[in-house]
């Protein structure tokens, strides 16, 4: 009998999240039935959209969220003992699935690629980068991209592919850590926006907070909307609250394109070639990753607020 911790909303968030707003919960899970797996986590993530998507939640309900994870137990031939998976079983260290949820890793994964990253760059928030610059952004050779949170999880890897696509990357960031890291990694121009203010003459901007570079922005340049973490923790949470809104005087004379976007909206094939993509760069050493990796299943709500109070470099990973 497994005895299995989950983490549960225990209060709705009001401002930034808080450790009393989490409640860990023990349960025994029940016999496997037939088709059934038992999945352990093995690695889990702290995600700025948890902020957003946790306010759809029930106060005892358990977070949302993707997790690597290993079958311990099958009762499904086609699903057997060992095999690992990308599972949205939230933050939970045990859980039973039907595997109809399951996404297999490639046979294909390099063995010097680490498991954590089918989390991150070789994931979700790689394919966030790969789609934003590429289609919505559409960037040709020779152009300047400006990109927010540039040390972040979607950051850092737009960054490096904005590079080898040989376009020059100006990278804002909120602390000198974050800019030594990135003058390491390559990128052209980085500063901290707390203590400098922003160069002008981008073609794209892939915004993931807020819009305050709008009036530096080049004739027919593209603006991706990718995110708005700075107004997550704000009460009445809406894209601009923290932030002045783009005056339409500077969008209209110099004809720029703005679109939100989500990644999910590229599934079936554009999904698998991307993929491929990022673990081809990963494996070629064309783009380096770094993880905030926080030991221990029962840091999971510290590993998130981590995050939102901006301690991480790289993505948010939780080592269970
Ligand atoms: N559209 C999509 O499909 C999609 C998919 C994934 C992620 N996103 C969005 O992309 C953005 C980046 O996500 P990520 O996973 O890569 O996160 P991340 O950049 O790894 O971590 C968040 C970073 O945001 C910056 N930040 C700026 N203002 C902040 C504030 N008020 N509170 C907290 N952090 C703030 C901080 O970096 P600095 O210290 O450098 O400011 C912080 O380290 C988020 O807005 C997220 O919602 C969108």
């Amino acid at each position: 009998m497994i005895h299995a911790k989950r983490w549960t909303l225990k209060k709705h968030f009001v401002g930034n999240p808080t450790s009393s707003d989490f409640e860990l919960k023990t349960a025994e899970l029940p016999p496997l039935k037939n088709r059934e797996v038992l999945l352990e986590a093995l690695f889990l993530t702290g995600d700025p959209y948890m902020r957003v998507a946790a306010k759809r939640l029930k106060e005892g309900d358990t977070m949302m969220g993707q997790q690597v994870a290993r079958f311990v137990e099958s009762k499904n031939a086609a699903l057997p003992t060992g095999t690992i998976v990308l599972a949205p079983s939230g933050w939970t260290a045990h859980s039973i699935s039907d595997g109809k949820d399951l996404e297999k890793l490639p046979t294909e994964w390099p063995d010097t690629v680490p498991l954590s990253l089918a989390l991150g760059t070789v994931s979700m928030t790689g394919l966030t980068a790969y789609f934003g610059l590429l289609d919505i952004c559409g960037v040709k050779g020779g152009e300047t991209v400006m990109v927010n949170a540039a040390a972040g999880a979607v950051g850092s890897v737009l960054g490096q592919i904005t590079k080898f696509k040989g376009c020059k990357v100006v990278g804002a960031v909120g602390s000198d850590k974050k800019t030594a890291y990135l003058k390491k990694l390559g990128s052209d121009v980085v500063f901290n926006y707390k203590t400098k203010s922003s160069p002008d003459g981008y073609n794209c901007y892939f915004d993931n907070f807020s819009n305050t570079v709008i009036s530096q922005m080049k004739k027919f340049a593209r603006i991706a909307i990718c995110g708005a973490i700075s107004t997550y923790n704000v009460y009445i949470s809406t894209y601009n609250t923290c932030n002045p809104s783009p005056t339409p005087e500077i969008v209209i004379y110099q004809e720029l394109h703005i679109e939100g976007f989500i990644v999910t909206c590229w599934p079936g094939d554009a999904h698998q070639k991307a993929l491929k993509d990022l673990r081809k760069w990963v494996s070629q050493g064309k783009i380096q990753y770094q993880e905030y990796i926080i030991e221990g299943f029962e840091n999971m709500p510290a590993a998130f607020m981590g995050m939102l109070e901006r301690d991480n470099l790289g993505k948010t990973i939780v080592k269970a």
